[in-house]
């Protein structure tokens, strides 16, 4: 049984209900999960994990928020190389080119990301949670 790693940063609480399902899927895997609001977590945190999700809703003009998720994420890009990484996020009017954005980043990193980046406009509906919980599954497996 492994421990996994929900990191994320949610203005109004979509993207922490995405974090929440994602959760509920870890462990209905039988893993175990630590979830922790990105004011919470620190980049040695993310050291001793080998699988990780990252959730931040599209913020700015499709960036990542900028005063606590932005200096997070830039402060571990050398930390994930080889781990396994899910990105996840709420959206409104765009077209989630800011999960595009993030990937690449990411990918850059070397980290190991099981998917596209799961995206879920505004607040997640029944189907956008079920979509959240099969990504935890998932990333449990990966
Ligand atoms: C200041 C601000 C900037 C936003 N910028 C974008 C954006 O660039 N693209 C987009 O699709 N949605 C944008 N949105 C909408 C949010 O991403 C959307 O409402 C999302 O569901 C918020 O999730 P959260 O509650 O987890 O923060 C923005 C919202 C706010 C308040």
């Amino acid at each position: 049984m492994k421990e996994i790693l929900v990191v994320y940063w949610s203005g109004t609480g979509n993207t922490e209900k995405m974090a929440n399902a994602i959760c509920d899927g870890i462990a209905k895997t039988g893993d175990k999960f630590v979830l922790k609001s990105v004011d919470d977590a620190s980049a040695d945190d993310v050291k001793s994990y080998s699988h990780i999700a990252l959730g931040c809703s599209s913020m700015g003009a499709e960036v990542l928020e900028e005063a606590e998720m932005e200096p997070f994420v830039e402060s571990i890009t050398g930390l994930v190389s080889g781990k396994k990484l899910l990105l996840f996020g709420s959206y409104g009017w765009g077209d989630g080119q800011w999960m595009r954005d993030w990937y690449e980043r990411m990918d850059a990193t070397g980290a190991q990301l099981i998917s596209e980046g799961l995206i879920v406009n505004e607040t997640p509906d029944a189907d956008g949670i079920a979509l959240c919980e099969e990504a935890g599954q998932a990333l449990a497996k990966a």
